[in-house]
């Protein structure tokens, strides 16, 4: 079978329900939902949120632009957060997830960001591991960060990314020689 093109893009508000929903059922299952369709909409919303998807192009209308990943990233002065990331059970292991990673971590390169920051379950070893494999490293646990309506608490692991030193960005150039030296 031919892999379909996959298209990666900033979200639009009509893609907040397809967000939530796969927010709900693979990284907030158990923990209560938060990201629902109204936060999501603030999030994209938001102009220090980037909230970006990936669609795979369909045969049919119907099938276009069928949303199969996305990532939220807040922006700081210096440090970003990467809140959430997630891409279809059906989808997983075709580099996607590394795909839109790497859309938000250029834009955060841009922006100058110096760092970026996610929490993630303790137990989530799968994504434990495509952080690794993306240059995050593990830096703290935090025990009982998630909590559900139920009170049920689960453990966080800390991972950063440094993309720079922080502090003032140095900017260096040569200026033109004058017509003489040339
Ligand atoms: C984590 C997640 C986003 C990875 O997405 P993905 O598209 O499957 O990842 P990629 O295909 O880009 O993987 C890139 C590399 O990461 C590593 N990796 C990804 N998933 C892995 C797994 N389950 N086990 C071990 N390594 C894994 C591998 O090194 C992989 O390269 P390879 O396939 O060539 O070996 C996906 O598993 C997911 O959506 N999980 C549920 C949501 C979640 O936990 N989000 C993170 C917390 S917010």
């Amino acid at each position: 079978m031919t892999p379909r093109a996959i298209t990666i893009r900033l979200a639009e508000h009509r893609d907040a329900q397809a967000i939530a929903m796969m927010s709900r059922d693979f990284i907030e299952a158990g923990l209560g939902w938060k990201y629902d369709a109204p936060r999501v909409i603030r999030a994209i919303r938001d102009r220090e949120t980037l909230a970006a998807v990936a669609c795979e192009s369909g045969k049919s209308a119907a099938a276009r632009g069928t949303l199969i990943g996305f990532a939220i990233m807040e922006f700081g002065e210096e440090r970003a957060h990467l809140v959430l990331l997630a891409v279809r059970p059906s989808h997983r292991r075709l580099g996607i997830g590394q795909k839109l990673l790497e859309w938000v971590l250029q834009s955060a390169r841009v922006a100058g960001i110096a760092s970026v920051h996610l929490e993630l379950r303790a137990s989530n070893d799968a994504a434990r591991r495509f952080y690794r494999a993306m240059g995050f490293y593990e830096t703290v646990l935090v025990p009982g960060y998630y909590r559900s309506g139920e009170g049920r608490k689960e453990g966080a692991l800390r991972m950063l990314r440094v993309l720079r030193q922080p502090g003032p960005v140095p900017y260096t150039w040569r200026p033109p020689r004058s017509e003489e030296d040339r």
